[in-house]
């Protein structure tokens, strides 16, 4: 019997795009263009290829993603990081700039390429200079043909939610760590949006599941999110697919995502609104007519009205800790390495806020510690060679690690760790003081995982992750005024095994891009190749505080010399002037 030639090649294209793996490709071309989002104001907004919103990335789990980026903003420096991609033996990819790569310089051209082999929702964003509430941040879905809840849903929706300031980051930062914010207040958004807008319409069809994919892409509030007379079923949060498990609120902290199923109703009597919420809490003093929500709809029929979400009487939001994941990945019960880290906020001799571990503050080192791993031979197992202020912990290979986490801080904080989805094994309430093991409780049998955790104020938490992954990998809060301010360890992770998977393997452009950015890729932290334990030269934070000292106090001290000198005007000048937006 004939086959028709149409008929037999059809079943073939489609099992090949089932089973072989695909190479996506986008073409970013990074440049200021206009937006206003929220309706209150038009600003400069990092955008790619003149628009914004930027394109989400989407490519399906097994594939290649390529991303050619050129940089046209004409006034600074970028790059993309991928957050919650593992970039297993390509961490030289990651994205963080001092860490993984050089900047990309105005001008100048950079190739990330890299294979995706885990599916969910994540996000990608510039890791430099505090740029990504600027607009450059993106959603990044990776499909999964073998997803265990693909027969749970009809369709699927991203649905990003993110603070928004009307100011650029450049002159926000400057005014975040000095002199004149002894205090470390960060600045508090002026609005909200979901999917890089407010008051966004959904076209719903009665009877239907949805998968939502939900992303927290602020840069500081975390959102409290509810879809009124719906209930959230969780089947994923940061690439991890859970045991479905419903909620009627969920805390959404900055970079966490959470995917949820939502049957639709079976009539089309009624529109629903949902709601984002920044959590109030993290902000110090809450301005005058800010509207913290953002709202949006579940449309069943759009000739209906759109109603007002409701009065909520409190926010009771599920707890992320009691997500089982649907791999039911044991509990590392045997640690090799237990890393405590302290963290606590306080000031130094320049009278700015900072944010330390164990009393040091992150200062990015002079050559990006991935290429100081790469030209040090044996001694890239030396912590020493990182320099004073990077945060180096060493991790060996396959070691089970966990990390202790204190929060000496009144504030909450959503910790991220690149390179790993780590096991949450404990989270203490506010308040609890430092973890305690004598008086620990039983661990969970198979922890939550994820990529980005909160510790609660004054709280602690403890974390556990294989060290099966050879590169550099961030810990950091991911409030990116705290990124600012220092709040970063460094993991090196098996230093030998990356340079036996990447010496002379890293693409021409990464160092065509030192070059251009001037950035030494050789040697210890502050650039030596000869006496790699000298680290004269390198990059420190300022000196503590004289014993004694209140940050109040030193800043009176410094601004009462000043006057001395200069007269009351200059005062006003420094305390006061806003500082001239530097786009093009
Ligand atoms: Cu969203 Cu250091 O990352």
């Amino acid at each position: 019997m004939a086959i028709s030639l149409s008929n037999f090649l059809l079943p073939i294209s489609l099992f090949l795009s089932a089973v072989g793996a695909a190479t996506v490709t986008y073409d970013f071309d990074v440049s200021w263009v206009h937006a206003n989002p929220d309706g209150l104001q038009t600003r400069p907004v990092m955008g790619i290829n003149g628009k914004w919103p930027i394109p989400p990335i989407v490519a399906t789990k097994g594939d290649r993603i390529i991303v050619n980026v050129k940089n046209s903003l004409g006034n600074e420096s970028t790059s993309l990081h991928f957050h919650g991609l593992y970039q297993n033996g390509t961490t030289h990819m990651d994205g963080p700039v001092m860490v993984t790569q050089c900047p990309i310089p105005v001008g100048s051209s950079f190739t990330y390429n890299f294979t995706v082999d885990q599916p969910g929702t994540y996000w990608y964003h510039s890791h430099n200079k505090g740029q990504y509430p600027d607009g450059l941040r993106g959603p990044l879905i990776i499909h999964d043909p073998d997803s265990p809840h693909k027969d749970l849903y009809d369709e699927e929706i991203v649905l990003t939610f993110s603070d928004w300031y009307h100011g650029l980051m450049s002159d926000l930062l400057a005014g975040f760590v000095s002199i004149a914010n002894p205090s470390g207040a960060e600045p508090v958004p002026e609005s909200s949006l979901v999917n890089e807008t407010r008051d966004l319409p959904i076209s719903i069809e009665p009877g239907k599941t949805y998968l939502f994919r939900m992303i927290n892409m602020g840069a500081f509030a975390a959102q409290y999110v509810w879809f009124e007379g719906h209930t959230m079923r969780i089947v994923e949060v940061d690439g991890i697919y859970t045991e479905p498990t419903d909620a009627e609120m969920i805390y959404m902290t900055a970079a966490q995502r959470y995917s949820v199923l939502i049957t639709a109703k079976n009539s089309t009597d009624a529109n629903f609104a949902f709601v984002g919420s920044m959590d109030q809490d993290l902000f110090d003093v809450v301005p005058d007519g800010l509207n913290p929500n953002v709202t949006g709809w579940l449309v069943y029929d759009s000739t209906k009205d759109n109603p007002a979400p409701k009065e909520i009487e409190a926010f009771e939001p599920f707890d992320d800790f009691d997500l089982v994941p649907q791999d039911k990945e044991e509990l590392y019960e045997h640690v090799d390495q237990t890393v405590e880290l302290n963290m606590k906020m306080d000031n130094l001799n320049d009278g700015a806020n900072y944010a330390f571990f164990n009393d040091v503050t992150y200062v990015r080192p002079k050559v990006p510690t991935l290429y100081t791993v790469l030209s040090t031979g044996s001694n890239a197992t030396n912590p020493v060679i990182y320099g004073s202020n990077t945060n180096q912990i060493l991790l060996k290979a396959n070691e089970v690690v966990e990390i202790v986490l204190n929060n000496d801080d009144p504030g909450k904080h959503p910790f991220h760790l690149h390179g790993h989805a780590f096991q949450v094994v404990s989270r203490s309430e506010e308040e609890a003081g430092a973890y305690d093991v004598s008086a620990a409780a039983d661990l969970p049998s198979t922890p939550m995982r994820r990529d980005t955790v909160l510790v609660r104020p004054n709280g602690n938490i403890v974390l556990r992750f294989k060290a099966d992954n050879p590169g550099i990998w961030l810990f950091h809060c991911h409030i990116e005024w705290h990124v600012a301010s220092g709040l970063i360890a460094t993991m090196i992770e098996s230093p030998l095994d990356i340079q036996r998977q990447l010496a002379g393997n890293i693409p021409t452009d990464h160092w065509d891009n030192c070059r251009a950015a001037n950035v030494p890729t050789e040697g210890n932290a502050a650039g030596n190749t000869v006496d790699l334990l000298d680290l004269t030269g390198e990059f420190k934070s300022p000196g503590e505080l004289p014993v004694g000292f209140e940050a109040r106090g030193i800043v009176a001290l410094v601004f009462s010399c000043v006057a001395a000198f200069l007269g009351m005007g200059v005062i006003g000048w420094y305390g006061m002037a806003p500082v001239k937006a530097k786009t093009g």
